[in-house]
């Protein structure tokens, strides 16, 4: 099977029948719970065989999905997102609408299977705070997802959720379809295709750079405005490969594998917070007003 992607006056160009291989971006993360369905064995490395195998019209739209991102998400594919969003030039508001905004990606023909964008925020934030994490990690949980706005810019899916990967270097087979690389024309390209590529051994995450999406959008949104742990978890919650999975030890440092302590203590809370009952919010609105107001400013650029 082809795809299509061209560049004009050097903008990407997508083909419009590939943004939206998934029905609604919760296919994504229904598909997560079915690879890691238990909270228990986080951190362990597992075998992915069992959920390749598991075949449902769901999964044919994953497929399609992994198959898109796999293709596309060439080391030059995300340089030039680089370039389009982290000027922030697209719009200005405050935290407050950009959740409403959020919302719109709301899937009308499937109305009965799942809770919104926020209620999938505040309910990890509200998981966090039951805990008694730090709140900045309350904060993390409640806007973690936010760069998924990036579909309502036009973005395709596959540039905005998904597993994400280092570019630059040979994809790991820990990332689920490692088959669909092949299609990915940096596995043509000899600077790109070997272990390291064009890193070096053990040379720190903040060297390397990762597939396009929602998790380094935010991280550079907010990067100056919490504790280190924080941008950890906002920065890698997609990155299973090697939260989950361990696969890329070999570009990671000493200070990443501290740091991942907090990615894995978060992944949890983002997977399985789900609950049909949403929080009461007019009970929490006091809390999370004052907590954005530590944290934020009182408009977001993105
Ligand atoms: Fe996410
Ligand atoms: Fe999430």
């Amino acid at each position: 099977m082809f795809v299509v992607v061209f560049y004009l006056n050097d903008t990407i160009m997508i083909n419009p029948s590939e943004a939206t291989p998934l029905k609604n971006l919760d296919e994504w993360e229904e598909d997560l719970l079915r690879r890691y369905p238990d909270p228990e064995n986080i951190a362990t490395s597992k075998s992915t065989e069992a959920y390749r195998n598991y075949e449902t019209p769901e999964r044919d739209t994953v497929r399609e999905f992994y198959r898109l991102n796999h293709t596309y998400q060439t080391y030059d594919f995300v340089m030039k997102k680089r370039e389009e969003f982290l000027s922030f030039n697209k719009r200005e508001m405050p935290v407050w609408e950009a959740f409403n905004f959020l919302n719109q990606l709301v899937d009308d023909s499937d109305p009965d299977t799942d809770l919104d964008q926020w209620q999938h925020l505040l309910q990890t934030s509200e998981a966090i705070r039951r805990d008694g994490h730090p709140d900045w990690m309350v904060l993390v949980g409640l806007i973690h997802d936010m760069g998924k706005v990036l579909c309502l810019f036009g973005e395709p899916q596959w540039a905005v959720v998904g597993d994400t990967f280092p570019v630059g270097c040979a994809p790991s087979d820990k990332i689920v379809y490692p088959e669909f690389f092949k299609l990915n024309p940096d596995i043509g390209n000899d600077d790109y295709n070997t272990k390291y590529g064009i890193y070096s051994p053990n040379c720190g995450l903040r060297n390397v750079h990762m597939s396009w999406g929602h998790d380094e959008y935010v991280y550079h949104m907010v990067k100056d405005r919490m504790p280190e742990q924080g941008l950890y978890m906002l920065r890698y919650h997609s990155f299973y490969a090697q939260h989950r999975e361990g696969a890329y030890d070999h570009l990671m440092d000493g200070h990443d594998h501290e740091m991942f302590k907090a990615v894995k203590l978060f992944n949890p809370y983002d997977l399985y917070s789900k609950n049909p009952t949403p929080p009461d919010w007019n009970k929490l609105r006091p809390y999370y007003e004052d907590l954005v107001a530590k944290y934020l400013p009182s408009t977001l650029k993105f």
